[in-house]
């Protein structure tokens, strides 16, 4: 059996209730303003049972989905791993950003990629020019389609259900609260004006093929966008080029933007066929959910929510639709679970069937992902290393090489009395320290030298290594052992164990540490303490961050 077809009712009867209290539950926490929330906070947002609530939490949290601080949860960067799945099985991104962010570099100006959701227009690429600008729109965001460039464009091709169900919509949500990413509508402009408005606009971009934002959204912010078509001819996402009124009138910035737009549009389409053509790759096997997670928690785990957890993230495993089949292959599922959770996913508007097997819809990225991805490296490594302290009980920091010296960039500290005094933003020379050496160890072997002969090393300790020789000794030690330990080098009484955080290439981006009193015990001892829950920290921040950036761009600065 393959998918159901588009138009063969999905039965809710048929959904995997504790998938959909899950996504409920997620949905609930990313919809609300504030990070972090109380169970029974979301108990009432959701209607569900607060015993209900609390499963699904337990279950979330240790899927990896959902942190626990004191009594609130926190959504956490793995769960960008979905709106990933989203944005890799569309192949939008990979087949388009890089012309995107080349427009970008040419024009001076935002160049935005957006794909139609229902009677909205959703973000998928952002290649920002970093400028004063009221508004900024993250990946992910849902704006509605009479308030932007692109909607007119996917209105163009709205049926007439589809044109009364943006209808309904506005008479429904008058204030646009279903759109947190937009000021609210203000109630005081006349509805059937706007529309008609929005009604002409559409019109003028089925003749002219194009579409503009004059203010739309609010003052200052103008906007043209291009349809993007794929290769049966159909939208299926627009690419803006975005403006202030500062450097643009909306007609200036057509004229300035259209010639070059329209020879991006060209190659996009192009990068389109030549994606079509190609075979999709095979899909990877997701990583399922560890069973001895159901054994440990026993019925507090939800298992059935796991799986279908599972299957959304296996959607995402390859370019184009899977079918049945491959679903269940890709998850180790039987068919008949991997169904009901497909089944559960389109109900709830995350899957479309289709002739040839199920695929993500954007609405996937509700589940956190433009919150999300504005977290800094900082904010991504804090949780770690805050979980590192609390098991060695001593002071812990991630830093990167910034120039010679060392910058920390976060720091969780001990309860007990450093007598050292370091903050985010504190610089060392690498040399003299643990992260340092971890961090120059990592270098291509011309600037680990050019490095050594241009510093001059300080002796702030009679222990600190001040020879080119002695230096490079303990970098080839550090290459090779992947660790280093650094004792009283920077200061009298001053130990510190680092290991390197990598990226999904296993490129060292940055360095975790431990820094502890020299008299806790022997460096032995203190390497066989420390270095385990240290390079495990060290790995799940790499993980967080791959996952974060896969498709918003680097955010190690
Ligand atoms: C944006 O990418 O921020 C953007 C695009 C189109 C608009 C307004 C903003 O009409």
């Amino acid at each position: 059996m393959t998918a159901s077809s588009p138009d063969e009712p999905v039965s809710p009867d048929d959904a995997v209730r504790p998938l959909e209290r899950g996504l409920a539950v997620l949905r609930a926490m990313a919809a609300d303003p504030s990070p972090r929330q109380r169970p029974s906070d979301l108990a009432r947002e959701t209607g569900l049972a607060r015993s209900t609530v609390d499963r699904v939490a337990t279950t979330l949290t240790r899927l990896g989905h959902l942190r626990a601080d004191g009594r609130d949860l926190l959504l956490t960067p793995r769960l960008m791993e979905f709106g990933n799945a989203y944005l890799a099985s569309c192949g939008l991104p990979e087949a388009l950003a890089p012309h995107a962010f080349a427009l970008a570099d040419r024009l001076d100006e935002s160049v935005s990629i957006a794909v139609p959701d229902e009677d909205g227009v959703r973000f998928i690429t952002q290649a920002p020019r970093r400028r004063t600008m009221a508004v900024s729109f993250r990946i992910g965001d849902l704006l509605p389609a009479e308030r932007c460039a692109p909607g007119a464009l996917f209105a163009a091709r709205w049926t007439e259900a589809e044109r009364e169900r943006w209808l309904t919509r506005r008479r429904t949500d008058p204030l646009d609260s279903r759109f947190p990413a937009v000021p609210k509508r203000t109630g005081a402009e006349d509805d059937r004006k706007a529309e008609a408005a929005f009604e002409d606009r559409v019109r003028a971009a089925r003749e002219t093929g194009l579409s503009v934002d004059d203010q739309l959204i609010e003052p200052g912010l103008v906007a043209v966008a291009l349809p993007v078509r794929d290769p049966s001819g159909a939208t299926v996402c627009a690419v803006s080029v975005v403006s202030h009124t500062s450097r643009h009138t909306a007609p200036s910035l057509v004229e300035h933007a259209l010639p070059r737009l329209r020879s991006t549009v060209d190659a996009m389409e192009h990068a389109l066929h030549a994606q079509a053509a190609a075979p999709p790759p095979p899909a990877d096997a997701v990583a399922a959910f560890d069973s001895s997670l159901k054994e440990e928690l026993g019925s507090g785990f939800l298992q059935s929510l796991a799986r279908g957890l599972d299957v959304l993230r296996a959607l995402g495993s390859r370019r184009g639709p899977m079918s049945l089949a491959d679903t269940a292959r890709a998850t180790a599922l039987p068919r008949a679970t991997a169904r009901r959770a497909l089944i559960t996913l389109q109900h709830l508007g995350y899957a479309a069937a289709e002739p040839d097997g199920y695929r993500l819809l954007p609405r996937v990225m509700d589940l956190g992902f433009p919150r999300l991805s504005q977290l800094t490296f900082a904010q991504i490594a804090r949780p770690h290393l805050a979980a590192l302290v609390e098991q060695v009980h001593e002071s812990a920091s991630v830093a990167v090489l910034d120039g010679d010296d060392i910058r920390y960039v976060a720091r969780v500290a001990a309860s007990r009395i450093m007598r050292v005094d370091i903050t985010v933003g504190t610089r060392f020379p690498a040399y003299a320290t643990s992260m340092g050496r971890v961090l120059l160890a990592a270098l291509p072997e011309r600037e680990r030298l050019d490095h050594l002969s241009r510093v001059t090393p300080r002796r702030f300790t009679p222990r600190t290594k001040t020879t080119v020789p002695a230096l490079s000794r303990a970098l080839a030690t550090a290459a090779r052992e992947g660790w280093a330990l650094v004792d009283q080098e920077l200061e009298e009484g001053l130990c510190s164990l680092a290991a390197p955080v990598t990226d999904d290439l296993g490129r060292v981006i940055a360095a975790a540490n431990v820094a502890l009193h020299a008299s806790r015990g022997t460096t032995d001892q203190i390497r066989d303490a420390v270095l385990p829950p240290l390079r495990e920290a060290a790995r799940r921040i790499g993980d967080d961050l791959a996952v974060v950036s896969r498709f918003t761009g680097s955010r190690i600065r």
